[in-house]
C-alpha cells in the first residue's frame, strides 16, 4: 500500500510538471486486493505517459512506452553531460539496479544495446565445434534465429529446431526427446514473439544441467511484464532489453551469464573495460586477463544518458508494483483471450488457454480469411497490432500493457467482430 501511495504521489507531482493527469489519491481504492476493478488507478498511470490519445496502442512486443519519468531523466542527464561534462558515473548504478530487478549478483550482469547483441555474444563465445548440437525452436524471432543461422553457416554447428507444445509438459517432453550426446546448448525463448506462450523455462534449465548441457534463454518479454527472478530460473545465460516491457530507453538491454558459466564464454570483441590491465611497453607485452565480472562483455564509451532511463523505468516500475504490473497486464490478456474464445469457431488460439504457459500477449488466427487485413482494418481505426509473419505462422498478436484499459480491449474486439462479418 506505501508503494502505491509513494507511486501516486510521486506521480502527482510529474503529472503537475508535465502538465497531465489530475489524480487524486482516494483511500477507498485497496488497489493490492482489487486490482481490476480501480480502472481509475490506471487511468492514473496512463496518464504518466505521453501516449497519443487518439490510438490505442496494442503492440507492447515490440516496443514499451515510457513514461515522462524516464524521458525527463534522460533529458536532464544529456544535459548534464553537455553542460558540466559528466560521464562515467552511471555504469555501476544501473547494474545494480538491474542485478536488483532481476534477482542475481551485480557481476553476472553486461549491458548491452538490444537482445539480439546478448544472443551474438555466447553464441560467438562458447567454445562450439563443427557438428555440436544446438537447439532451438520453431518459434524464434530473427534475434535469436539469424546469430545461430550465421554460426552455423560459418563453423558448421548442428541447428536441431524443436517443436514447441500446446502446454508446458509437452514442451518439455518435446525437448528432453531431442536431446542427444551431441546436445551441447538448449536455447529457447523464455516467452516467444509469436504466440506469448510462457516456456516452463525452470524445468528446461534443470533438464539441461542434468544432462550437462548450456541453458540459455531469449528474453525479451518477459522483464517488466512478469517478475522475472533469474536466480529461481537457473539457467546459464539470459539476453534481455529494457525497451520493451521494462519501458526503458530504446537501444538498451542486458546479458546475465552466470558466473560459474563465465569462463565458457569467450569475449570476443575486446576493448576499455573488458580487461584488468595491460602494458604494450614491456617485454614481453602484457595482457593480464578479463574482468572478473560481466564488464568482460561490453567496452568503450556508452550513452549514459540511456542508462539513466533504466534507472527511472526500473523505479517506477517499482514504485507501482512488480506483482500488481503483471496481474495487470495478465488480466487485460486474460479478458481478451476469453472474449475471442467466446466469438465462435473460426478463431483458433495460438496462445495456450492453461495459466501457467500465458501472460501479456494473445495471438490468434481466422479460420479461412487473411487476419493481416484485420491488422490493416485495425490500423486505419487507429488501433496498432502485430501481424506475425516468422516460421510463417501469421498470426495476429497484440499485446497489453498497464497504459492499456478494459475499453482499449473492447474497442479492438469490436474490430474482429466487424472483420468477422465481412
Ligand atoms: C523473442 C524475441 N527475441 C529477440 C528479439 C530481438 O530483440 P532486440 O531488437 O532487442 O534485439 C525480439 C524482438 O522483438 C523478440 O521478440
Amino acid at each position: 500500500m506505501s508503494d502505491r501511495r509513494n507511486f501516486i504521489q510521486k506521480a502527482a507531482l510529474l503529472a503537475g510538471a508535465f502538465a497531465v493527469g489530475n489524480y487524486k489519491l482516494n483511500a477507498q481504492n485497496i488497489l493490492l486486493e482489487k486490482p481490476r476493478d480501480d480502472e481509475s488507478f490506471w487511468k492514473n498511470v496512463r496518464d504518466q505517459f505521453p501516449l497519443n490519445p487518439e490510438k490505442i496502442y496494442l503492440n507492447n512486443g515490440t516496443l514499451g512506452a515510457s513514461p515522462y519519468s524516464v524521458i525527463h531523466a534522460v533529458q536532464q542527464h544529456m544535459m548534464e553531460v553537455d553542460v558540466n561534462a559528466s560521464h562515467g558515473t552511471l555504469d555501476k548504478q544501473v547494474i545494480k539496479a538491474l542485478a536488483g530487478f532481476l534477482n542475481t549478483n551485480e557481476t553476472e550482469i553486461s549491458l548491452t544495446h538490444n537482445v539480439t547483441e546478448g544472443i551474438n555474444i555466447v553464441c560467438w563465445g562458447l567454445p562450439l565445434k563443427a557438428g555440436d548440437e544446438v537447439k532451438i525452436t520453431n518459434h524464434e524471432h530473427a534475434g535469436n534465429a539469424s546469430p545461430w543461422l550465421n554460426r552455423w553457416k560459418i563453423s558448421g554447428i548442428k541447428l536441431i529446431v524443436v517443436s514447441l507444445g500446446n502446454t508446458a509438459e509437452e514442451t518439455l517432453t518435446n525437448i528432453s526427446k531431442a536431446i542427444t550426446p551431441k546436445t551441447k546448448l538448449i536455447n529457447v525463448p523464455h516467452i516467444p514473439c509469436t504466440t506469448g506462450q510462457v516456456l516452463p523455462v525452470k524445468d528446461i534449465c534443470t533438464l539441461a544441467r542434468t544432462r550437462n548441457i548450456w541453458s540459455f534463454l531469449d528474453g525479451a518479454h518477459p522483464t517488466g511484464m512478469i517478475q522475472l527472478n533469474l536466480e529461481e530460473i537457473g539457467c546459464d545465460f539470459y539476453a534481455g532489453c529494457c525497451h520493451k516491457w521494462l519501458l526503458g530507453t530504446k537501444g538498451t538491454g542486458f546479458l546475465y551469464v552466470a558466473a560459474d558459466s563465465r569462463k565458457w564464454v569467450q569475449p570476443i570483441f575486446a576493448g576499455a573495460g573488458v580487461d584488468t590491465g595491460w602494458n604494450l611497453k614491456s617485454t614481453p607485452i602484457i595482457y593480464k586477463g578479463y574482468s572478473d565480472n560481466g564488464h568482460r562483455y561490453y567496452f568503450g564509451t556508452q550513452n549514459e544518458s540511456l542508462y539513466q532511463g533504466i534507472i527511472k523505468a526500473i523505479d517506477f516500475q517499482q514504485e507501482i508494483g512488480r506483482s500488481l504490473i503483471e496481474k495487470r497486464v495478465k488480466y487485460l490478456a486474460n479478458y481478451l483471450q476469453q472474449n475471442l474464445l467466446s466469438m465462435g469457431s473460426k478463431i483458433q488460439m495460438l496462445t495456450p488457454k492453461e495459466s501457467i504457459s500465458k501472460a501479456a500477449i494473445i495471438s490468434f488466427k481466422i479460420a479461412d480469411k487473411d487476419i493481416s487485413k484485420l491488422q490493416n482494418q485495425c490500423s486505419q481505426n487507429n488501433i496498432i497490432t502485430r501481424f506475425v509473419p516468422e516460421n510463417d505462422i501469421n498470426c495476429l498478436r497484440i499485446s497489453t500493457h498497464i497504459y492499456n484499459s478494459i475499453s482499449e480491449v473492447d474497442s479492438f474486439l469490436t474490430e474482429v467482430d466487424k472483420f468477422l462479418k465481412t
